[in-house]
């Protein structure tokens, strides 16, 4: 059985001898394009020139926003040259309760922690009528399509990802939205991504030739719940916002 502590220990030492991000792989440069693009336009909605956001789990990535970024990540030589950071792991985030008006948690930083510890220090740091912006990677991913791993609610899995063999929570999306509703929170939006790039994967495609599929992710919304990659969640503390 793997523990939480592993997939915690091997994250450590995985990213503080790499990059988040790595060089020459189009598969992650599909994922980190899209989810930028969908993070600044939830942000557009959401952040105004007071709004205090938490970059969970950085990586230094940063955003075209109003607002005032915090970056916080377990490795300290992503965000140190930021004005404000935090180290530290989004299962106990050294934040006063309601304290910060958004919290970005993107590019997989979910599937190295405990999900339910994670859930539950968001709710407590955030605001009342505060947002998450959450993204995770699925097992409902078409990667495990006629595999007894498709739709589970939780599995460890294994990815080779920057020359470097990680160790990661894969979570059906049905399990991610009831831990959200155990904390009352509401989803507003959702957008998943890799969805023909994942099921042409699957059917052998190399990751290199099924990753600009991902551009059509837009137009397959409607049927990529069961193939998707990733999940990408806007999600409200309280209050609800008009349906897109
Ligand atoms: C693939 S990178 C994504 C970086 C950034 N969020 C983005 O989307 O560009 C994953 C990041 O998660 C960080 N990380 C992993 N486990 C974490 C945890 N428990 N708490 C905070 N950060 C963590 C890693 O150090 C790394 O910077």
């Amino acid at each position: 059985m793997i523990l939480q502590d592993e997939v915690s220990k091997t994250a450590v030492e995985n990213y503080n001898s790499s990059t988040p991000w790595p060089q020459n792989d189009i598969w992650h440069k599909h994922t980190f394009n899209a989810e930028k693009e969908i993070v600044e336009k939830w942000l557009s909605i959401v952040s105004s020139q007071n709004t205090l956001i938490l970059n969970a789990g950085s990586g230094g990535s940063v955003y075209n926003t109003e607002g005032t970024i915090v970056h916080l990540d377990i490795i300290e030589k992503y965000i140190k040259h930021f004005e404000k950071y935090l180290v530290g792991s989004i299962e106990e985030i050294d934040l006063p309760a309601e304290s910060v008006d958004v919290i970005i948690c993107v590019g997989s930083v979910l599937n190295y922690a405990d999900a339910q510890r994670a859930v539950s220090e968001f709710y407590r740091i955030l605001k009342p009528n505060g947002f998450l912006i959450l993204e995770f990677e699925r097992s409902d991913s078409a990667e495990f399509l006629c595999t007894t791993n498709h739709g589970k609610d939780i599995f460890t899995n294994v990815y080779y990802y920057n020359d470097q063999k990680h160790l990661l929570w894969l979570y059906s999306e049905r399990h991610i939205r009831q831990l959200l509703r155990q904390f009352h929170f509401k989803i507003v939006r959702c957008k998943r991504i890799h969805t023909l790039s994942s099921l042409l994967n699957r059917i052998g495609l190399s990751e290199a030739k099924s990753a600009p599929f991902s551009k059509l992710d837009k137009i397959v919304q409607p049927i990529s719940y069961p193939f998707s990659h990733n999940t990408l969640f806007l999600v409200s503390k309280t209050l609800s916002i008009k349906k897109q």
